[in-house]
């Protein structure tokens, strides 16, 4: 990739001058012809580790390697020039120590060639971020629910419900600030606590099942396609059903295949169009 083409995409402080000015547009993608389907229209693609469970089936995120993380990110910097892509760094990569989470993310900055990363956590990760955006790595923290801590959390379960959760969200935002993330992704978290952290720092806040108020949203792309039609989660929006229309197209397809009518000459090879 050129260096014009790098410099094309939205860059991190172009992100982070949007607080205040314009909502930040983020969509999850895998694979390249999902990017190129959604890079006219979203400022951020998040290669995420969602990935695990809506690519590879996996019943969590907790299963998923840095080589798959940046070979699904290599697919959609492929398939896209304008949008900044953000990198979801996969359990066990990052948590041990401040080192091995440099070594991991300029691994997999420098082999995917995305912008930025995203990691879950909160105040035990706060001096880990100090020290990657001093060497110069671009991260998200993301705090609320962090799936990577389902095992823990017993579930997928809002978080934000403890008398004192308004004081101790916005005090590890702001010190994400002031540890240099450009900016903060809250997940799953009640609403007036999630408000409270988009309005407690001056970089912008990506809410998913979190509040209006966030100064952009994310959302998993599949579910708003509708590709599971028996799970949509409560605070994603399913737009279309497109996995009944697959099904639907499957199904034609299989009658035309069994009864003959698939493939007709016009699908051939070394056929004259008749006249
Ligand atoms: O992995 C992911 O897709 C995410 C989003 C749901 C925020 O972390």
């Amino acid at each position: 990739m050129s260096v014009a083409s790098i410099q094309k995409r939205l860059s991190v402080p172009e992100i982070r001058a949007m607080k205040g000015r314009a909502k930040v547009v983020m969509l999850t993608a895998y694979t390249k012809p999902m990017a190129q389907l959604l890079d006219p229209h979203c400022d951020i693609l998040l290669v995420g580790d969602s990935l695990g469970m809506i690519v590879y089936g996996l019943d969590n995120t907790m299963n998923v390697s840095l080589d798959t993380m940046i070979a699904h990110t290599q697919a959609v910097m492929r398939g896209s020039d304008r949008a900044m892509v953000i990198l979801d760094m996969p359990w066990g990569s990052y948590q041990e120590s401040k080192e091995q989470a440099y070594r991991n993310c300029a691994r997999a900055l420098a082999e995917s060639r995305a912008q930025a990363v995203k990691m879950e956590g909160g105040a035990e990760m706060v001096e880990t971020v100090e020290f990657l955006v001093a060497r110069g790595i671009s991260v998200m923290p993301h705090i609320g629910l962090m799936p990577q801590r389902v095992s823990a959390l017993g579930g997928f379960k809002a978080q934000g419900k403890e008398a004192d959760a308004t004081e101790k969200w916005t005090r590890i935002a702001r010190d994400f600030e002031s540890a240099g993330a450009f900016s903060v992704l809250i997940e799953g978290t009640v609403e007036p606590v999630a408000r409270a952290v988009a309005e407690c720092v001056s970089v912008p806040v990506i809410g998913i099942g979190a509040s209006p108020a966030c100064d952009g949203q994310v959302l998993v792309t599949e579910d708003i396609l509708g590709l599971f039609p028996d799970f949509t989660p409560k605070f994603a929006k399913r737009y279309m059903d497109l996995g009944k229309n697959v099904s639907d197209v499957a199904a034609r397809y299989a009658e035309e295949v069994r009864g003959g009518v698939f493939p007709s000459l016009e699908h051939c090879f070394g056929v004259k169009k008749s006249q």
